[in-house]
């Protein structure tokens, strides 16, 4: 056998033997009691945009696609999404601190504002992630409008 072969045969057992290693899922798909929702205004129109743009990598409530299912693609997502969940959880925000809440809302804004988030890799998979003007400006909006209604609640 050429050494190519044998490259290739370790090749294809590697790729086998990487899919049975799976990061573990977490979609509980409920609305839990520290949802932002129980803290802050987070109307319909808000919640419809940011379920489909933010909440894969940024809540509890993650819908994983079919590629998930292929290693390495799944872990790859999957430290994205740990990455995303440390950074700002919309399903553990009325955990944090008032000022954090403060701190995340702005930094929220600053991100749709400045295109940064959703992550340029999920949009290319995700059409309805991808956020028009009139959408990032309701979701700006938004933002001033949870930081006034946190301050009453
Ligand atoms: C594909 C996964 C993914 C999606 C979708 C996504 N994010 Fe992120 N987000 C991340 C990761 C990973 C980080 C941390 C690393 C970084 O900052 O690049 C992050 C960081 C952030 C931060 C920074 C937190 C801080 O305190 O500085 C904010 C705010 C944020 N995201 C908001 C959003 C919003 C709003 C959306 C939807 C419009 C969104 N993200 C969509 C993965 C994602």
């Amino acid at each position: 056998m050429s050494l190519a072969k044998k490259i290739l045969i370790v090749l294809v057992i590697i790729l086998v033997a990487i899919q049975f290693i799976r990061p573990a899922r977490s979609n509980n798909n409920q609305v839990s009691g520290t949802d932002i929702s129980k803290v802050a205004v987070f109307p319909d129109s808000v919640r419809v945009l940011i379920k489909n743009a933010c909440y894969d990598c940024h809540s509890d409530n993650t819908v994983y696609p079919w590629y998930s299912n292929i290693q390495p693609v799944g872990w790859l997502l999957a430290g994205h999404i740990k990455e995303g969940r440390d950074n700002l959880n919309f399903s553990e925000f009325g955990e944090y601190s008032k000022r954090k809440q403060l701190d995340k809302l702005d930094a929220i804004a600053t991100v749709i504002g400045d295109g940064i988030m959703p992550l340029p890799s999920y949009k290319m998979m995700h059409k309805n992630a991808r956020l028009s003007t009139d959408e990032k400006n309701l979701l700006i909006n938004w933002t001033k409008q949870a930081t006034d209604s946190l301050s009453v609640k």
